[in-house]
């Protein structure tokens, strides 16, 4: 009894391989149920194996790749890494592996498929009166916060304190708000100061040139007297009997 029951098992565990779904690890069951031995990474099947003809492979055409030993009559279309889908090419296909898809700059992943982006949009640009609070990565959006009072952002970028006008010694003239910087204003003191002052070098300029024209005139009452005087001189000197009498 023993005996017969082992050697129906044995039978059993004999054909098992050879029929039903389990062929040995590296086989695949072919059309006809057949276990075929399988075809390498970047190939496909071309010829199931039938009797004493084994399986003949045929490597994947471009665009295309098969990454694992297989069974298989059709190899897998390569990832396509669109720009308009955020993504770059980082690694090309191969027969053997797909390509590696990367999220292009200043973008972040919102759809993944097999662990890898399939979809990146554009990082989130704050507005005016916020600031980034964390910057975008290839998995994340920024983060925006609006400024806090007291603080002004034009072009949300980052938020500045507003200005302390007493602290720089001149007033407050118009307010700030989340988007501009309050506006200060000398004080009048130095406001007057600085008209006074203006005043003054117009009037020292004015005195130079006035002064300058005076003296210019004066010049030419000199010269003219002058001429005059040479003018008597050359008529007293074209008389010799002048001279001989001194
Ligand atoms: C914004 O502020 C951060 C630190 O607070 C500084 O590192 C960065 O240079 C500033 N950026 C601009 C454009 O001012
Ligand atoms: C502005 O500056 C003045 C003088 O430095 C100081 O007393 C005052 O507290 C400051 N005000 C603010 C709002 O920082
Ligand atoms: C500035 O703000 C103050 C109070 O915050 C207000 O009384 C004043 O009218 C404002 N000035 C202008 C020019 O808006």
């Amino acid at each position: 009894m023993t005996i017969v029951r082992t050697s129906i098992l044995l039978v059993v565990f004999c054909t098992l391989p050879r029929s039903g779904n389990a062929c040995g690890p590296s086989e695949y069951k072919s059309a006809a149920g057949e276990c075929c031995p399988m075809c390498s990474v970047g190939s496909i099947v071309r010829s199931d194996c039938s009797g004493d003809s084994s399986t003949t492979c045929k490597p994947c055409p471009p665009g295309t790749f098969m990454n694992e030993p297989n069974g298989l009559y059709k190899c897998f279309p390569c990832r396509n890494c669109a720009e308009d889908q955020g993504l770059y090419i980082q690694s090309k296909c191969t027969t053997m592996q797909d390509s590696i898809c990367d999220v292009l700059n200043d973008h972040y992943c919102i759809e993944l498929s097999n662990q890898q982006c399939s979809h990146a949009v554009r990082h989130s640009i704050c507005k005016a009166g916020q600031e980034t609070k964390t910057q975008g990565t290839k998995n994340t959006d920024t983060v925006c916060v609006d400024c806090a009072p007291g603080f002004y952002s034009p072009s949300g970028i980052n938020c500045t304190k507003w200005t302390n006008c007493s602290a720089i010694n001149e007033i407050q003239t118009g307010n700030g708000s989340f988007v501009k910087d309050v506006t200060c204003t000398p004080k009048s003191r130095e406001r007057y100061g600085l008209i006074c002052s203006v005043t003054l070098s117009v009037a020292v300029i004015i005195l130079f040139i006035s002064s300058n024209l005076f003296s210019k005139c004066r010049e030419n009452l000199t010269n003219a007297v002058q001429e005059t005087v040479d003018s008597n001189m050359t008529i007293s000197n074209s008389t010799p009997e002048e001279i001989n009498e001194q």
